[in-house]
């Protein structure tokens, strides 16, 4: 049998994300029309063997969360489970501490997959190469290149072009390393709590005597405390992807990591793709109606573009490269682009809305979405995909231009580089 973990984290971490994460916990934020660790679990449940998904994370048990794991239990029809952690143990803290969960039933691997990256994750090759690997390896890393500049950003890993294996392993390196970067994804085989159990155990004997202001002695990282001491030693392997991926950091991440989404649809998910045809809205390219939506025929969307439950979509309205989550109102005529509309919230006639997309650069092979900050060195904010929070009032006639609007406001005028709090 096999397990899938996925680290969903937990609150305060995915500032970047505001004000998106406000209202709901990043994992479960919509992309393509499914929450992102959706995808997550959709790919795993078609692994065969699969018998149960664990999500691990320091989020308060909550309604969201609760209803997500019931729909997709029934929907996959395999179990999942959310294991909570008390305190946030890191990357492998968490998987030490509910070692005796995701050993019950003697599963021969485990997949571990961080929540915050999307892409099309190839577990069933990971699988058959991790079994390939020799016995007693710990952990297959799936691994992908980037540009050298980017690469620092990510865990860096050198290996042995002959046999896979991971030499060297740094994470977020100060110099240049190699331009294979992890993806943050893993095939472990159950003899990793060997190593994880004896990190733990020295941990806590070296802070025995330290007083209760130490970091939490139970944290353990599965980057720098687990992989930096294992590269070299037979048992560390990294299979390659040139597949696509990415990580969602931000809200700019979330537009690229919807428009991949979709274009995947094409090959595995027709279905879900909106189609062309009589008293229907025009649509270019790829996009995703959710069933309940209501869009004017004489509306264009696309491409790249989701809308979600609920949502209306007035006559003459133009939507391209953008999300517009559940129970939106677009009014006739108004236009979105790069932009994110929140929960509940409306756009007037004729408005506006527009963000700046900082897609990487297509004539650089390898190179991933940028993870600018929010803000240059003169403190202004950086051009990038206007977000509107949930139950905010865009009114007519106005031009919103990359600019992120904090929840339940309600917009006076026009609003360039701004963030609206
Ligand atoms: N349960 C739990 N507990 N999850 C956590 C914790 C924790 O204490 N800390 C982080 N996570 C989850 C996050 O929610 C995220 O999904 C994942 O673990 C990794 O988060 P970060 O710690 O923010 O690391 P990172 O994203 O900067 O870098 C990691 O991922 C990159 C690929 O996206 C590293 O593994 C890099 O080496 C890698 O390149």
């Amino acid at each position: 049998a096999l397990k899938t973990i996925i680290l969903i984290g937990g609150p305060m971490k995915g500032t970047r994300f505001r004000p998106l994460s406000l209202d709901l916990p990043k994992p479960l934020f919509p992309v393509a029309g499914f929450p992102v660790i959706y995808h997550h679990i959709e790919a795993a449940s078609k692994v065969p063997n699969m018998k149960e998904i664990i999500l691990i994370g320091f989020y308060q048990a909550q309604e969201d969360l609760t209803k997500f794991i019931i729909n997709v239990q029934h929907e996959f029809k395999i179990q999942v489970r959310y294991l909570q952690e008390y305190t946030s143990l890191g990357t492998a803290g968490g998987i030490y501490h509910f070692r005796d969960q995701i050993l019950m039933g003697n599963p021969e691997y485990f997949f571990v997959m961080n929540s915050d990256v999307c892409g099309d994750f190839p577990l069933l090759e990971m699988l058959e190469f991790h079994k390939h690997r020799p016995a007693g390896t710990f952990c297959t890393i799936l691994g992908t290149e980037a540009t050298r500049q980017q690469s620092m950003n990510y865990g860096c890993i050198a290996e042995n072009k002959d046999t896979s294996e991971v030499l060297h392993y740094v994470e977020k390196p100060e110099t240049f390393i190699s331009t294979t970067i992890n993806c943050g994804i893993y095939l472990c085989s159950p003899c990793l709590f060997d190593p994880l159990k004896r990190i733990f155990k020295q941990n806590l004997e070296e802070n025995y005597n330290f007083d209760y202001n130490t970091p939490n002695k139970e944290v353990i990282r599965m980057e720098q405390d687990i992989f930096v001491p294992l590269a070299s030693t037979g048992k560390l392997y990294v299979f390659h992807t040139t597949r696509f991926w990415s990580q969602i950091k931000s809200a700019g991440a979330v537009i690229y990591a919807n428009r991949h989404y979709l274009e995947l649809y094409r090959d595995t998910h027709l279905d879900r793709l909106a189609k062309n045809g009589e008293g229907k809205p025009k649509v270019i390219g790829d996009v995703f109606i959710h069933s309940s939506a209501q869009v004017h025929p004489t509306a264009v969307l696309g491409p790249n573009v989701s809308i979600g439950k609920n949502v209306m979509v007035g006559d003459g309205v133009r939507v391209r490269d953008s999300i517009i989550l559940e129970g939106a109102i677009l009014q006739d005529h108004c236009c979105i682009l790069n932009s994110i509309i929140g929960w509940n919230s409306t756009v007037g006639m004729w408005s506006r809305v527009e963000g700046t997309p900082n897609d990487p650069n297509p004539n650089k092979p390898f190179a991933k979405l940028e993870t600018l900050s929010m803000f240059d060195e003169h403190g202004k904010l950086n051009p990038s995909i206007t977000v509107i929070g949930s139950n905010v009032q865009v009114p007519p006639e106005v031009i919103i231009l990359n600019s992120m609007v904090l929840p339940h406001k309600e917009l006076s005028g026009c609003c360039k580089n701004q963030i609206i709090m």
